[in-house]
């Protein structure tokens, strides 16, 4: 038992918190990395960072942006708005995904396979963060939309990614946005039979943000991993995971009041603007090789937390991708395959 509180003792805190101080304060360049001809998506592209990122990629040529957007008519707005302050030749497009739907993820990367020619970037930003009660597709709603479907996501349109790395003789990149608050967990479940089943509505529901975004980081360490293995050593597709540190946003609308108020007065106080965050999410879409299966930390390449550098976390992490991948057979069945298939 007593190794699960360790992330949280007070020396550990300590360090956490002198770390975290460190990277907020770290400036984060604007991105000049040309996009000429690339095809990118970018998740939740209607607010906040994703809104700015996807501004970035039109700035610097991209030929087609996809803003993948649960409403579209918020996504149309961000087009329009992205339109008016950064003209340029890119054609963007609003294309309807909610992770909070197995069907909507399906159908959105099944028309990804049937009208993209080429996917240079999938940058996995979405995501929620909510103390509700809430189940989504038989899961705890987190762990349905920032885990789950990000990951069937992810599979699925892995051919595609192959295809294009492959055809263009180019990298292609994955980017799973995640977060700091993957250190501030004690993962009370990581010793359960099934740890996805074990994240109920209303047990430790102040962590499940946090365990979702620890969960993303051991995925993308292990899939890394298995991409290489099936590319005798160096995938042509780079996953990495992207922490943008803390920024304005509407992350935290969910939040009861006392949590809104804490958090209002730590960003005014500290935090990035919207656009200053998604500079972090372009460094890790721009890390190249060097960034693969890696946490990168307000631009960085960075330690991820202690748990998940143990040996401990290294065990779990095998667990979490068996169990999910399990999952993700049981609802697009050999999707799991793309992970070790060969470029077509
Ligand atoms: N803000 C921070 O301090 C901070 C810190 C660390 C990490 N992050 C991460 O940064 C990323 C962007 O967050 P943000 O700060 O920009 O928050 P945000 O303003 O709330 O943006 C989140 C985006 O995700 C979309 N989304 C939520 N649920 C969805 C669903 N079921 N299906 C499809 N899209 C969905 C939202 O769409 P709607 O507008 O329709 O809700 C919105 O476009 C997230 O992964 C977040 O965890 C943020």
């Amino acid at each position: 038992m007593a190794d699960i509180y360790q992330p949280l003792r007070f020396s550990n805190l300590f360090a956490v918190g002198y770390h975290f101080l460190q990277r907020q304060f770290r400036s984060l360049a604007v991105p000049t990395a040309s996009y000429a001809g690339r095809t990118v998506i970018v998740t939740g592209a209607n607010g906040g960072l994703g809104l700015e990122a996807a501004r970035h990629f039109a700035r610097l040529g991209a030929a087609r942006i996809i803003l993948a957007c649960r409403s579209t008519e918020r996504g149309e707005a961000a087009k329009a708005d992205i339109e008016q302050s950064a003209p340029s030749s890119t054609v963007l497009e609003v294309w309807s995904l909610d992770l909070c739907s197995f069907d909507s993820v399906r159908a959105f990367c099944r028309r990804a396979e049937k009208e993209l020619d080429r996917l240079d970037v999938l940058l996995a930003n979405a995501a929620l963060l909510s103390l509700d009660l809430k189940m989504a597709e038989g899961y705890e709603v987190q762990i349905t939309a920032n885990v789950i479907s990000n990951f069937l996501m992810v599979l699925m349109l892995l051919p595609l990614l192959r295809r294009t790395a492959s055809k263009y003789n180019t990298e292609t990149t994955v980017s799973v946005v995640a977060s700091e608050a993957h250190f501030f967990t004690r993962f009370c479940e990581q010793n359960e039979p099934h740890i996805f089943n074990s994240f109920r509505p209303g047990t430790y529901m102040d962590e499940r943000y946090a365990n979702s975004k620890l969960l993303d980081v051991l995925v993308v360490q292990e899939l890394a991993e298995r991409l290489d293995a099936s590319s005798a050593g160096a995938s042509p597709i780079v996953v990495n995971t992207a922490n943008p540190g803390l920024c304005k946003s509407n992350l935290f609308r969910d939040i009861h009041a006392v949590g809104q108020f804490f958090v209002a007065a730590l960003t005014l106080l500290i935090g990035r603007t919207s656009e200053q965050g998604s500079r972090a999410l372009m460094a890790a879409v721009d890390g190249g090789r060097a960034s693969h299966g890696k946490y990168v930390d307000s631009g960085k390449v960075e330690d991820p937390s202690f748990f998940v550098l143990s040996e401990k976390g290294k065990a779990v992490q095998k667990k979490v991708w068996d169990e999910l991948m399990e999952i993700l057979e049981g609802i697009e069945p050999g999707v799991t395959r793309n992970v070790t298939q060969a470029t077509a």
